[in-house]
């Protein structure tokens, strides 16, 4: 199995740069020590609802939506996730855009 690790992506789907990551982090965490850190107020502490990204594609099925997480999220499509309550699966290439 592969290294775990994101692919941050533009709006036109442009790779911008990769991040590796350990299994189980959540993909704030990895994120925020990278050159594409995600915008928040609460530093990962799923309060602000700011870290927002858009998961293009992932190696991997993704863990479901908390429910303090949905709560956050609104009426947002499934592919727009929390980067500090989602969790990264061990192995996974996860490509993703920040925010909407
Ligand atoms: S960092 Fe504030 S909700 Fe995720």
């Amino acid at each position: 199995m592969g290294h775990t690790r994101i692919e941050v992506v533009d709006d036109q789907d442009r790779l911008l740069g990769e991040v590796a990551a350990s299994p189980r982090e959540s993909v704030y965490e990895a994120l925020a020590r990278s050159a594409f850190p995600p915008n928040s107020t609460c530093r990962g502490s799923t309060i602000c609802g700011l870290c927002r990204v858009t998961v293009r594609e992932s190696s991997a099925p993704l863990p479901e939506i908390f429910p303090d997480e949905r709560a956050l999220l609104g009426d947002t499509p499934p592919q727009v996730r929390l980067a500090c309550r989602l969790e990264l699966p061990r192995g996974a290439v996860l490509r993703l855009r920040l925010g909407e």
